[in-house]
């Protein structure tokens, strides 16, 4: 037991450094082992955007893009995101403050109220229309099946994920 213990303790204190591209910018740091990739981007960076609401990989408000793959980064130790290139709200509106057709559709269709599942969902909508421009009312559901908000109800999310797909509203169903 007590060598068990003692190999936990090193783990713990094993320290690793880690490079990584974070919306275009080169960053790096050294954090320990077992530091999440969450941890590393509200911590280690202040990217305060990627929101953690849960301990269990469940409510996505830490979603985020790795190599172009939606992930959830408390599901992610930071050092396996080494050498990654990765993407965060912040890196979502233009440099001048413009907000993405994303996020435009979100304020203009009430998709958000207090706004804590809002970078996921977004993040998690981007990757969605990446890979499918046009989706249906029920893939846009599906996808954000592990993104949950407790606020909206989520009808005004998909209608804002619909637009922004540039599809018509009348074609949702009713709450
Ligand atoms: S904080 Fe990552 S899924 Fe909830
Ligand atoms: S807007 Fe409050 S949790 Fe989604």
């Amino acid at each position: 037991m007590l060598r068990l213990m003692a190999s936990m303790r090193f783990r713990e204190d094993f320290h690793v450094r880690v490079s990584m591209t974070v919306n275009g910018r080169n960053v790096s740091g050294e954090v320990e082992g077992r530091t999440l990739l969450v941890e590393f981007l509200r911590e280690g960076l202040h990217l305060t955007g990627t929101h953690v609401g849960c301990d269990t990989s469940q409510c996505g408000a830490c979603t985020v893009h790795v190599d172009g793959m939606q992930v959830k980064a408390c599901s992610m130790f930071a050092a396996e995101a080494d050498g990654a290139q990765v993407a965060t709200i912040e890196g979502v509106a233009a440099n001048d403050g413009t907000l993405s057709a994303i996020q435009q559709a979100f304020q203009d269709h009430h998709g958000l109220q207090c706004g804590f599942c809002t970078p996921g969902m977004v993040m998690a909508a981007a990757s969605l229309l990446k890979a499918n421009p046009k989706p249906t009312e029920h893939e846009v559901r599906e996808h954000l099946e592990g993104n949950i908000c407790r606020c909206t109800g989520y009808h005004n999310i998909v209608k804002a994920i619909m637009a922004a797909s540039g599809q018509e509203m009348p074609a949702l169903a009713a709450e």
